[in-house]
């Protein structure tokens, strides 16, 4: 598929989707699942092959039926009447634009986006997500894949500040902090705090504050949320043009 024209006309189309998305995501309460959606169809790039990718793949029924993508069809559903609303716009576009959109009506950080991402239906083999059931060497095993890094890894982990775990889609029940739809420094907070009762922590969450390489940038972002909001939008503008060439 081509790479889209982004000329004056495109980039209209992109803020008046924009303000679409925020008012559509405030009225919906949905910011975790479209953040979800962005970062999944993202997570699958590999660097080596120049395959998977922000390019809106997740869209195709093969790939959103990954085990991985649980409950995400109804984000992708949410994005539709905007993409029909707004046709020019590519889907890997919308997407990453709709993550963008929820971290910031949730008090996150303003992350730049640079649209014209291309759109693919070539979905990545199953299994190149993380698995929450694993440890460091998995999450740097997948993280590394895509070309990112530990402070990456830490990080973007910080979106866990929103949204929670759903028992019928992952096995996982319940919110990581106190808020689940206000974007701060929680997350941190509550993993160095420990288990707490109603609250929900990752095998996956619970290796960074194990690792020697993770545990600084935890400590750091419990303590400091500037150099997390900062961290964080740079992280995820990195993930969001993962093999984009615009870039
Ligand atoms: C939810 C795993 C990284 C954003 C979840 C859920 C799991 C999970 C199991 C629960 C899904 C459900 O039951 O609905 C992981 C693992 C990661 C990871 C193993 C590896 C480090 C990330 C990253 C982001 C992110 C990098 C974004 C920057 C979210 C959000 C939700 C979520 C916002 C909440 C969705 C909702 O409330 O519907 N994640 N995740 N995750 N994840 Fe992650």
């Amino acid at each position: 598929m081509p790479v889209p024209v982004v000329d004056n006309a495109y980039l209209k189309a992109i803020e008046s989707a924009r303000r679409d998305l925020r008012a559509f995501i405030a009225e919906k309460n949905c910011a975790p699942l479209m953040l979800r959606l962005a970062w999944h169809d993202a997570g699958t790039y590999d660097a080596v092959s120049k395959t998977g990718g922000p390019n809106g793949s997740i869209r195709s029924e093969r790939e959103y039926t990954h085990a991985a993508n649980n409950g995400l069809k109804i984000a992708i559903d949410f994005c539709e009447p905007i993409k029909e609303k707004h046709p020019t716009i590519t889907y890997a576009d919308l997407y990453q634009l709709a993550g963008v959109v929820a971290v910031e009506v949730t008090g996150g950080p303003t992350i730049d986006f640079v649209p014209g991402r291309k759109d693919s239906v070539a979905t990545t083999p199953e299994g190149r997500l993380p698995d929450a059931h694993l440890g460091a060497k998995h999450i740097r095993d997948v993280f590394f894949r895509m070309g990112l890094s530990d402070k990456d890894i830490v990080a973007l982990s910080g979106g866990h500040t929103i949204g929670r775990g759903h028992k019928e889609r992952s096995g996982f029940e319940g919110p990581w902090t106190p808020q689940p739809l206000k974007f701060d420094n929680s997350y941190f907070k509550e993993l160095l705090r420990g288990e707490s009762e109603g609250l929900l922590q990752l095998p996956t969450d619970k290796c960074l504050l194990e690792d020697p390489s993770f545990r600084p940038y935890v400590d750091l972002y419990a303590k400091d949320e500037d150099a997390f909001f900062k961290d964080y939008a740079e992280s995820h503008k990195k993930l969001s043009e993962l093999g984009c060439k615009h870039t």
